[in-house]
């Protein structure tokens, strides 16, 4: 399977510091956020990895990262998105990429603590389709929110005013080749931007998609409180004594 990175966008959220750098190179902690996702894919026994960015700081990152070395890879892959079209039309460039290949795409900005090793093997099994990864939040209607009815995923609402459960579909996503084919019958939503929440629920209308719960804690870090929030964790679990 192949690792898709998606490390372009504006970052308004966090202007001013989006000004004079890109989002995914700011600190987490003691590393640049990119360097989490990119451990996320390797600990998944993911080594052919794209990273998709974009914006006048995307020279930075090759500087920052290079060949990879630092993750034991031997090479990284990099594409330049042009314009601010979402996170599905990121996605669509890595389709060369892909090569027919399955992938596991990691939004640039989600951090977790766990190893999604297993749900990765599950979905090498799976015969085709998507999977997404799930968590359990305070907070649901700042993300894509999942509704499940007898084991499956039915339906996924983006950022809904009155979200109908607590399930944030977090940024880790897994999917066959035809991901690029749905990407291309999708319009731009109110907010002018191809929607992955619209990609996957074209999987869910295809009887297609799976999905598991994600272990440990998982944060975005495209705000400032969950900026700090990513911090705050990665710091504490740096410093929890192994037990
Ligand atoms: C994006 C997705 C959303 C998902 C979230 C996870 O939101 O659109 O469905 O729950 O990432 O971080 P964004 O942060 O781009 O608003």
């Amino acid at each position: 399977m192949k690792g898709v990175i998606l490390a372009g966008g504006k970052g308004t959220r966090l202007y001013p510091l989006t000004k004079i750098t890109n989002k995914h190179l700011l600190p987490i902690y003691d590393k640049p956020m990119i360097h989490y996702p990119i451990q996320t894919l390797v600990d998944a026994g993911i080594r052919d990895i794209l990273i998709v960015t974009g914006g006048g700081y995307a020279g930075d990152f090759l500087q920052l990262l290079g060949n990879g070395r630092q993750f034991g890879l031997t090479s990284l892959n990099y594409t330049y998105q042009e314009g601010e079209g979402g996170i599905a039309d990121a996605l669509s460039l890595a389709e060369h990429f892909a090569d027919g290949q399955k992938t596991c795409v990691v939004l640039g900005d989600n951090i977790i603590e766990s190893n999604i090793a297993d749900a990765v093997n599950d979905f090498r099994k799976q015969p085709a389709g998507a999977k997404i990864l799930l968590k359990e939040v305070h907070d649901p209607e700042r993300f894509g929110v999942a509704e499940i009815h007898q084991g499956h995923v039915t339906n996924i609402v983006e950022k809904p005013r009155e979200p109908k459960t607590n399930y944030a579909v977090t940024g880790l996503y897994m999917y066959d080749a035809t991901v690029f084919d749905k990407v291309r019958t999708l319009e731009p939503s109110a907010r002018g931007e191809l929607e992955i929440t619209d990609v996957n629920n074209a999987f869910i209308r295809e009887g297609t998609m799976s999905f598991a719960f994600l272990e440990g804690w998982w944060t975005d870090a495209g705000t400032f409180d969950s900026l700090l929030r990513a911090a705050n964790l990665v710091s504490q679990s740096r410093t929890r004594p192994a037990c």
